[in-house]
């Protein structure tokens, strides 16, 4: 078979899961419905969905959004917020992900978009045209009224199913550290509770621990608002379930060992699944997916991420070749620990003398470049991105025969 005659991969390294190959979850799902269930009795909940980068937050988000449509009955807004700074920018976004047609649509849509018809030039086949001149002209009056404008969302909805709204807003790396938006949200949650008649709003927001810590920094009753629901890794079991579903879905099965080794390289990280997935999808020739397929094709996922990310952003800015060293040596420790953090004296220990004198300057290079954080507790030191000590972990020819002896352990 070669590559013509492959259909659709069923993997998506770089996007948001389809529903059909939505997978576990199932607690975080459970706490979003209970809110939402309040919500839609009239009271109003907020959320913060913490988890670390490509955990799959956007992912759940999306998947929530239809499920709380049909069974509580919220209208959900997913706003996407990457390189969003501004109040202003956060108004154009939410409009925008009005107007903009999406795979899913939900029931009403239409009724929103009339009342939006302002801030669209053109509808064509290929979708629609925002009219940016009026929105930006406007953003900064539905900015400050932010909440009626959500009401007069609800009231446009009239005689369709809906009792409230979730409004989802998403990627918030780059507003969050602007001060105001702490405001806002603060200002939004407590005016609408000191409403006569609250609007039902599952608030969410969605990011890693350290944007919520930015906004408390930026003012401290935000601490307050939201109830924190933890996405992190999937459990083993979720994973096969994963890749047997996505596998089947293209007529092709999955030999035990294959899947065994696959899981354990994917380590509970939805990103990992599909980037591995996909690798392996293009390897295999015969829809059967043997344990050379996924080896073969796992080293080909791991080379990928390497020169994209690692080598790119970190290799290429840590030139010294005992920084490449003791960036190694604290990946393979890592690894072994399965742990995300480390105690900066477990790894000093494993150092030259040459690697230990440069090992603080390391870490503050390291945190410059938004690779490690510092943990709570004295010389704890945090992965901001799990995927960076992973990668370099399975980069390393090196340590291959020793990783697969491991792995198939
Ligand atoms: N429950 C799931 N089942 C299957 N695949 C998933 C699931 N959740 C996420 N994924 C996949 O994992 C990857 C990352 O997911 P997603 O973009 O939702 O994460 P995220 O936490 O929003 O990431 P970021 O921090 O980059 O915004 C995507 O390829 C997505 O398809
Ligand atoms: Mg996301």
């Amino acid at each position: 078979m070669d590559i013509q005659s492959k259909g659709r991969s069923p993997f998506y390294p770089g996007q948001p899961v389809p529903v059909e190959l939505f997978t576990g979850r199932k607690e975080q799902i459970g706490r979003i419905e209970r809110a939402a269930s309040q919500v839609a009795k009239g009271k109003p909940q907020s959320i913060f969905l913490r988890g670390e980068y490509g955990i799959g937050k956007s992912s759940l988000a999306g998947y929530a959004r239809r499920l709380l449509e049909k069974e509580c009955g919220l209208f959900g807004i997913q706003v996407l917020l990457g390189g969003a700074k501004t109040l202003e920018d956060l108004s154009l976004r939410t409009v925008e992900s009005l107007l903009k047609p999406k795979e899913y649509e939900p029931a009403g849509i239409d009724n929103i978009r009339n009342a939006l018809s302002r801030y669209v030039e053109s509808v064509e086949f290929f979708g629609i045209t925002i009219n940016l001149k009026n929105l930006k002209e406007d953003s900064p009056r539905i900015a400050r009224g932010y909440l009626p404008f959500l009401h007069s969302l609800l009231e446009r909805l009239k005689g369709e199913k809906y009792k409230g709204i979730f409004l989802i807003l998403d990627e918030i790396n780059g507003i969050a550290s602007n001060p105001d938006f702490a405001f806002f949200i603060k200002t939004l949650v407590d005016e609408n509770a000191l409403n006569d008649k609250p609007l039902p709003l599952l608030l969410m927001l969605c990011g890693v621990e350290e944007r919520r810590t930015e906004m408390i920094n930026a003012h401290q009753p935000i601490d307050r608002i939201f109830d924190i629901v933890e996405i992190g890794r999937l459990m083993n079991f979720e994973m096969k379930d994963f890749f047997t579903k996505a596998f089947t879905s293209v007529n092709t099965s999955v030999e035990e060992d294959a899947m065994r080794f696959i899981c354990t390289l994917s380590s509970g990280f939805p990103k990992l699944m599909h980037l591995i997935g996909d690798a392996v999808y293009w390897k295999d020739t015969d829809n059967k997916i043997s344990l050379t397929d996924a080896t073969q094709g796992s080293i080909d996922a791991a080379v990928e991420f390497g020169q994209k990310f690692v080598d790119k952003q970190v290799l290429n800015a840590l030139q010294s070749e005992d920084y490449r060293s003791i960036l190694k040596k604290l990946s393979a420790k890592l690894m072994f620990d399965i742990s995300i953090s480390f105690q900066k004296a477990s790894i000093v220990e494993v150092l030259t003398e040459n690697e230990k004198a440069k090992f603080n300057n390391f870490l503050q290079r390291m945190k410059k470049l938004r690779v490690l954080n510092s943990g709570e507790i004295k010389g704890e030191y945090i992965f901001n991105n799990r995927l960076i000590p992973l990668y370099i972990w399975l980069k390393y020819p090196a340590k291959k025969s020793e990783q697969l002896s491991k792995i198939e352990a």
